[in-house]
């Protein structure tokens, strides 16, 4: 069964039970294996290959620990993604430390766990070297190739002036000495954005860092491994995923033909390409109206879940489908109308004149291509709960089993993230 028939099945099970909440997200297990499968296949030409998911793409504890059994380690950015990654069994050398501002803490966790390093700026240099003592963890250094920008400017990092790494043209010789300096560094990390970026581009940055790998290495072996980091492109248009896994090892592999003559080791960090296409959010219509002659559906789902798709509607939309209460697409003639969220601001719409047919109350809404960043990434505004998420499998037969993966926010602890504690603290007004 493919990935759009298990969703199918997926959304007529959920409905069937009335949704228990009125917003909720679902993930398609078998989809996230057969990403998997896709990816490790694809890269067998590069020889010994690290895959790690980035966790900021979903930060979800069962999903990390499912992706760690299909033999994904985890690519961490701050101190709650490790956190999490190491309750989902994943510690020491499965993880991967990235992030352009890790504490002294941070370093030292990780150097005392053996998990890998990918300094991002000198300065950070200058800490691992009173840090390090007999490393464990393998150590490298993020290098912006300075290549150029994707579609997206605010998820491309290897723009002249990008925040991340060691800017490469301005740094050259000064990189190279880093390395004279400092034997224990074997790794260097490049990663030119996420999402926008097409597979070309990706490919230039890996091709200037092999390039200056082997200007490294050619005073003394000392670069051995190369992390490629994440961002191949997902079509957010239709169901088609966009380019594969193996597209891009085919075009890494026409620029950079050495990447497969087994002199480096390499590790992925890729997020959105393997798992936004199995996930997706299913929202209940609360209320209709019509304002201005335009018709909106108020739903639950607006920018708690969906930041970017709210306020960047340009780059990020997403598709959605129309389905009555009871799981099955709603027929009729499509009607340009506002997909509204529930947050208090006027521009939280999920999508606005949007054709789909005309909503009512009761119905659902399925925003698709959203098992990366989407409700993984929460927004607090409204206090408004993070929401339930569901795993799912589908048999041949068409049964469907859910599993939990998170459970939705409660009061409680809502209240609890309110400070509720210190409630009595502050002196009398
Ligand atoms: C260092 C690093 N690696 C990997 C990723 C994952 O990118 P993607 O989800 O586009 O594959 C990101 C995303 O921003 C990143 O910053």
């Amino acid at each position: 069964m493919n990935r759009t028939d298990r969703k199918l099945h997926a959304l007529a099970a959920a409905a069937g039970r009335d949704l228990p909440d009125p917003m909720a997200g679902f993930v398609d297990l078998a989809g996230i294996r057969e990403s998997v499968e896709d990816l490790t296949k694809a890269f067998a030409p590069l020889g010994r290959v690290q895959h790690t998911v980035a966790a900021k793409a979903c930060g979800l504890a069962p999903v990390l620990r499912y992706l760690g059994d299909l033999g994904v380690d985890a690519e961490v950015a701050s101190p709650g993604e490790t956190a999490v990654a190491e309750a989902a069994g994943l510690r020491g050398a499965r993880l991967v430390l990235d992030s352009p501002a890790k504490t002294r803490a941070e370093l030292a966790h990780a150097l005392a766990e053996g998990t890998a390093i990918n300094a991002d700026n000198f300065q950070e240099l200058a800490r691992l070297d009173d840090l390090v003592t007999t490393p464990r963890s393998v150590l490298g250094l993020r290098i912006n190739p300075q290549v150029g920008a994707g579609r997206i400017g605010d998820t491309s990092t290897a723009t002249p002036t990008s925040k991340f790494g060691i800017p490469l043209r301005d740094n050259r010789t000064a990189i190279i000495d880093a390395f004279a300096r400092r034997p224990w560094l074997t790794r260097l990390h490049v990663h030119v954005g996420s999402q926008g970026c097409p597979p070309e581009l990706m490919a230039d940055g890996v091709a200037a860092v092999h390039a200056l790998a082997e200007e490294i290495n050619a005073e003394r072996r000392q670069v051995t491994s190369i992390d490629l980091g994440g961002g191949l492109p997902v079509n957010f248009a239709s169901e088609d995923p966009g380019p594969s896994y193996a597209d891009y090892v085919a075009t890494l592999l026409a620029k950079v033909p050495a990447l497969a003559d087994g002199r480096y080791t390499f590790v992925t960090e890729f997020g959105r390409s393997l798992l936004a296409k199995n996930g997706f959010l299913v929202s209940t219509v609360e209320y209709t109206k019509v304002a201005g002659g335009r018709p909106i559906a108020v739903t639950h789902a607006g920018a708690q879940v969906a930041a970017r798709t709210v306020l960047q509607p340009e780059h990020w939309p997403l598709r959605l489908t129309a389905l009555d209460a009871r799981g099955r697409p709603k027929t009729g003639p499509e009607v340009p109308q506002d997909i509204a969220g529930p947050l208090c601001f006027a521009g939280d719409l999920l999508a606005k004149e949007r054709p789909l047919p005309l909503l009512e109350p009761g119905d659902l809404v399925v925003a698709h291509d959203t098992g990366a960043y989407y409700f993984g990434a929460h927004y607090a505004y409204n206090t408004l709960p993070r929401p339930a998420v569901h795993g799912f499998t589908v048999t041949e037969r068409g049964e469907v089993e859910f599993t939990p993966i998170r459970r939705a926010q409660s009061l409680t602890e809502l209240v609890a993230d309110a400070g509720a504690e210190y409630v009595g603290a502050l002196p009398e007004a």
